[in-house]
Order: C-alpha cells, then sequence, then structure tokens
C-alpha cells in the first residue's frame, strides 16, 4: 500500500527521500513522488511505475539543493496509476504540498466545495482535495499549523499527511488518523515515515503517532498535538532492530532471507517467555475463573494470518477443549456473529494495519467481547485498539509473501494454548513441561530443515514442476492447514493455480480434476491419519497425477515407492509439526518462483499490509 517519507535537517533531501522509499517499496506501489522545499518554492518530481522511473526524472532535472521534503509511493485507489495521481500534490497556489495515505471519505462534498471558491484540480484524487484544503485555510490565516487543523477539522476518513508549506522551509506538518505515521528523532534532523525501515539509517529512536495527533517540526524542534490542538508529550521508543534487519544481507530475495531467518525470529519469540518453567505473556493474564466461564474463543484474521487462527483452532481445543472458531476478517462484521463479554476474540495480523482484521476487532469490541492482538509491528492500529497485544518478535517482513511471521504467530499461539491449558487444567503438569521442552527445542528444528542438501532437493523438485498450470496440496487435520498456506504461496508469488483440500474431501468433488501429470502435494505427517492419507495418494495416483509426498523421517519408507518423490522433516510432537512441515513448503513455491522468472519479493498486484477493505 502507499508509503510517506518525509526529511527536514541538515543534509540533502532528495536522496534521503529516495532511499526511504526504496525502503519502502515492499509495501507495494504503482507510482512515486518527491517534493523538495528550496528557496521559498516547492519542487515536485512525479512518476508513475517504479521508483526507477522516477530517480531517472530526477536525474534529467537541474538538481534541487533543499533540506526538506517529502516522498510517497502510490497505490491507486482514487483515479488510474498516472504521473498526476501521483503524490506529493501542489495546491492551486503551488504553497502547500502534500502527500496522503488513507481515504477521504467526504472527498466530493469537498472538492465541490473548493471548485466553489474557485480551486481547480489537476488529478482525479482525494488527496490533492487535502492539499487545496489546506492552502485555502492558509490564505484565509496567514498561519501553516492552524491551517493544517482547520483542515483535518474537516477530512473524514483515514489519513497519513506529510505537509510542506513554501513560506516554511525547513518545516514539516504532520498528522495521522487510521492510517500509520512514525516520527523519528535525529540528530539536527528529523524524519517521518509510515514505516520503520524508511528512516532505520538516521535513527533508532521513535514516537508513534496516535490517531488524531498532528505534529510541526523542523530538524531542531518538533511540537506534537492531540486532535483538539492542544500540546502533547510524546514518550520516545527505541526499535528492537537495526538496518541489516531489513536488508538482504546476502540473500538473492528477501524471501529467502525471511525463510532463514525464522529459527532465531522464533527463539526471539518465545524465549524471553518461558522463565523457570512457566510462560510470561507480557502482562497477559487469564484468571481461572474467567477461562472457566469463557463459551469461546474466536480467531480473527486475513490470509495467512488466517490460516495461523485454523491451526490455533485445534491447538486451543486440543489443549484447552474450549470450542474455537476461526473466521476470516473480511467475513466476520457481515455474518452477525454471536460474540459477545462471554467469548475472547484474538485477531491476528503481521502489519497490524490489515483494514478487514481492524474493523472486525472494533466489531467483536462493539459487541463486548475481550480481544487480544496478535500483531508484528509495534504502535500499529491493531495493536493499540486491542484490549491487550502480544508481539511477535519476528522483525521487519519485506517480502510480500509472508514466512517468519507466520512462525511467529504460531509460537505465540502455542505459548497462549500452553499458558491457557495449564490455568484451566485441561493438561497434566508433566505434559506442560514436555510441550515446553519441545517449544524450546523447535527453532533448532526449524534450522534442521534449512540444509544445503534440503535447499538442492527442493530446488529440483520445483524445476521438474515448475512448467505446471494447476497444483493441488492435500493433508489432513493441521497438515490440511499447512496445505493452504503452502498453496497460497505458491499462488501469490509463482502464479501457479493450485487449491488446498482436506485429503479426504477430495473424492467428494474436486478428484474429477486429476488427469494426468497433475501435481499433488500431500502433507502426511500424523502417524495416526497416514494410512488414511495414503489412501487419498493411491486415489490421485490412480487418476495419473504425480505426488511429492512430505513426511516425517520415520514414515518416509511408508511412502517411498508410492510416490513419485518423498520429502522428509524432523518429527516433533504432532501440535507443533505444523511449525515444521511448512519450512519446505516455503522453500518449494519459493523455488517454483524463481523457476518461473517472477518477481519473488514484490508479486504483481499485491501489496504487504492491506489497509483498504
Ligand atoms: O498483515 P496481516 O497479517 O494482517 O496480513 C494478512 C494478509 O494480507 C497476509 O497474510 C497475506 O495473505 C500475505 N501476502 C500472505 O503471504
Amino acid at each position: 500500500m502507499c508509503g510517506i517519507v518525509g526529511y527536514t535537517g541538515k543534509q540533502q533531501a532528495t536522496p534521503i527521500l529516495l532511499d526511504g522509499l526504496e525502503r519502502l517499496e515492499y509495501r507495494g506501489y504503482d507510482s512515486a513522488g518527491i517534493c523538495v522545499s528550496a528557496g521559498g518554492d516547492l519542487h515536485p518530481v512525479k512518476s508513475k511505475g517504479r521508483l526507477q522511473a522516477l530517480k531517472e526524472k530526477v536525474n534529467r532535472q537541474p538538481a534541487v539543493a533543499g533540506q526538506c521534503g517529502i516522498g510517497h509511493t502510490r497505490w491507486a485507489t482514487h483515479g488510474a496509476p498516472s504521473d498526476e495521481n501521483s503524490h506529493p500534490h501542489l495546491s492551486n497556489s503551488g504553497k502547500i504540498a502534500l502527500v496522503h495515505n488513507g481515504i477521504i471519505e467526504n472527498e466530493s462534498v469537498l472538492r465541490r466545495w473548493l471548485l466553489e471558491r474557485g480551486y481547480t484540480f489537476l488529478s482525479e484524487t482525494d488527496s490533492e482535495v487535502a492539499a487545496n484544503l489546506v492552502d485555502y485555510y492558509y490564505r484565509q490565516e496567514g498561519d501553516f499549523l492552524k491551517a493544517g487543523q482547520m483542515a483535518l477539522a474537516r477530512i473524514k476518513g483515514s489519513y497519513a499527511f506529510g505537509i510542506l508549506c513554501a513560506d516554511l522551509p525547513g518545516k514539516i506538518l504532520c498528522a495521522k488518523q487510521d492510517s500509520p505515521l512514525i516520527f523519528g528523532f535525529g540528530e539536527g534532523e528529523n524524519l517521518i515515515a509510515s514505516d520503520v525501515p524508511a528512516i532505520l539509517k538516521y535513527t533508532q529512536t521513535v514516537t508513534y503517532l496516535d490517531d488524531g495527533e498532528m505534529a510541526l517540526f523542523d530538524g531542531d524542534s518538533v511540537q506534537f498535538f492531540d486532535r483538539d490542538g492542544k500540546p502533547v508529550e510524546k514518550q520516545k521508543e527505541t526499535i528492537r532492530w537495526g538496518l541489516s534487519d531489513a536488508e538482504r544481507g546476502g540473500f538473492a530475495h528477501f524471501m529467502l532471507k525471511e525463510i532463514f531467518d525464522q529459527p532465531a525470529a522464533l527463539r526471539d519469540t518465545i524465549s524471553p517467555r518461558i522463565r523457570d518453567g512457566r510462560i510470561v505473556l507480557d502482562g497477559v493474564d487469564f484468571a481461572p475463573e474467567y477461562l472457566r466461564n469463557l463459551r469461546k474463543i474466536c480467531l480473527v484474521a486475513c490470509g495467512s494470518s488466517y490460516y495461523v487462527s485454523t491451526v490455533a483452532k485445534y491447538t486451543f481445543e486440543k489443549l484447552c477443549r474450549v470450542p474455537t472458531e476461526a473466521f476470516l476478517a473480511s467475513e466476520f462484521r457481515y455474518g452477525d456473529p454471536v460474540v459477545d463479554q462471554r467469548d475472547l476474540v484474538i485477531v491476528i495480523s503481521q502489519s497490524g494495519e490489515t483494514a478487514d482484521t481492524l474493523a472486525a476487532l472494533r466489531e467483536a469490541k462493539r459487541r463486548g467481547a475481550r480481544t487480544l492482538a496478535i500483531v508484528n509491528v509495534v504502535g500499529s492500529a491493531i495493536a493499540k485498539a486491542a484490549d491487550q497485544t502480544i508481539y511477535t518478535w519476528a522483525g521487519p517482513e519485506i517480502a510480500v509473501a509472508t514466512t517468519k511471521a507466520f512462525t511467529t504467530q504460531l509460537g505465540v499461539i502455542y505459548l497462549l494454548a500452553l499458558e491457557m491449558a495449564r490455568t484451566l487444567q485441561t493438561l497434566r503438569a508433566e505434559d506442560y513441561r514436555a510441550y515446553l521442552r519441545e517449544l524450546e527445542r523447535l527453532p533448532d528444528v526449524i534450522g534442521q530443515v534449512l540444509t544445503p542438501e534440503n535447499l538442492v532437493k527442493l530446488r529440483a523438485f520445483a524445476r521438474r514442476w515448475a512448467d505446471r498450470e494447476h497444483a493441488f496440496y492435500i493433508g489432513r487435520n493441521l497438515d490440511s492447514c499447512i496445505c493452504m498456506e503452502a498453496s497460497l504461496k505458491l499462488k501469490e508469488i509463482a502464479y501457479l493455480h493450485s487449491e488446498a483440500y482436506a485429503a479426504g474431501e477430495l473424492k467428494h468433488g474436486p478428484i474429477s480434476l486429476i488427469e494426468q501429470g497433475t501435481l499433488v502435494v500431500a502433507l502426511a505427517t500424523a502417524e495416526e491419519l497416514f494410512d488414511k492419507t495414503m489412501a487419498n495418494i493411491q486415489g490421485v495416483i490412480a487418476r495419473g497425477a504425480d505426488v511429492l509426498c512430505v513426511t516425517v523421517d520415520a514414515l518416509a519408507d511408508r511412502a517411498a515407492g508410492q510416490v513419485a518423490q518423498v520429502f522428509t522433516v524432523p518429527e516433533v510432537l504432532p501440535l507443533f509439526q505444523p511449525s515444521v512441515t511448512l519450512i519446505p513448503m516455503q522453500l518449494f513455491a519459493y523455488y517454483v518462483a524463481v523457476e518461473r522468472g517472477c518477481d519473488v519479493d514484490k508479486p504483481r498486484n499485491l501489496a504487504k499490509s492491506v489497509t483498504v477493505e
């Protein structure tokens, strides 16, 4: 989705803005632009397409020596991707330049109002309306801050704004409502961004603007204001990770790096929370009385985070014996869900900004449920809106296809379910201890899958099957959850159509699609379900399918000879097996995408955080 960066200080702004935008590229965009304030003038340069096109345009123009500016990567909502619709937008007078993330809901009313006052528009965007609204009040009041406050008072919808005024070189005004905005404190310089990687090179000291807040700043000072214009003090926070975490570090793609980050990310997420044989969850405590009266647990999320929820359903029901449902966030609100104060609603989101998940969370709160968020991005909207938050410490996830966020979300689910089971006494003390020991071992086991031999093997599988048009993933129980995630990976980065089915469901319809040479990836890691899944595998082989079977070492011999290929993973306690089985599936999708020449980290039509419903 759209990205914002702003800089003011002693350095030349242009290279800093371009570097910041490059670090936001992963969010997905279709045009980009910057505007630098210099010599009482604003100098915008904008271009449709990739950042490279913008850089070339900047290089073709006379250099602008300015130490303050704003930049933007745009994901088209109002109006097609074009130079005109790109940000920053200049107001009619040329005095105001503005970048915007979000959607202004009363845009047409404001546009009409401005047209009546003689304003004209060059673009189709709601953002240009905002630029001219600030301009209108600036002309009336002659005060940049006041103009911003008056304009914001009239704007309905979501926004993160970065705004320049030609008369105040060195000053940036910014504001936030329902769209992330981070303020970075530098030495003689200050920055804003919609996401941490854009400013990490300059500072790790930040504050997260809250909804309704605004800041006016230059390189030496900043003033924060609340919705009513009253000055507020903001707490400074230190980002836990550094620039190298947001770089590829020698890997061909961010996705591959992030696959390899998984053992460390999982360790960072679970280890600090296991102390003296007990789980300690960031102040999230469940009184025995509360849990005993709990009617059900609802898990609400989108995409891969939803697939984590499907694993979580098995985990909570198995360990805690509490009825659990997994909901797609985009559907939750519209189904009139049976949710009230007797229920616990857990939302899961890597970005913490997914619009559907945020809306579902608000709906659950409105209905009186206790809400808990599992989120990776500190200070994100979902983290702030939930009653309580447990962070996954995955570090920045840059590749659009999630990998380490999924793994760490599962880690938090295991911790939560075990702690609830201990409180509810649905788990014997020795089993609790055995699960904890296994959980602490899990990062190393995942590391054992990431061997050079396995990579060679998976790359060879990928090469063999990369030219297929369709694939099926089948498995039972927990394996079926990983099938859904594996199938999504193949679709989103390799553009290969694939379907995930519970293995037993195949014969109820989809088996009619199996023909000579159809690729079927079968996950069969559970001993007690192995024969049943094998029967389904035989069913597709009989109809001509090529089967890649993923199983545990102990079952490998039973699969060999029956299927085209077997890949084995180490065995862990069945409830944790999804975390291990997932790894070769991520790698398989990755290598198929590479073989097919796809843009692995920035797949077409996709954005990293989906902030529209
Ligand atoms: O940031 P979130 O976890 O809320 O995002 C949810 C989905 O958009 C996300 O998991 C998406 O499906 C990924 N591209 C999958 O790799």
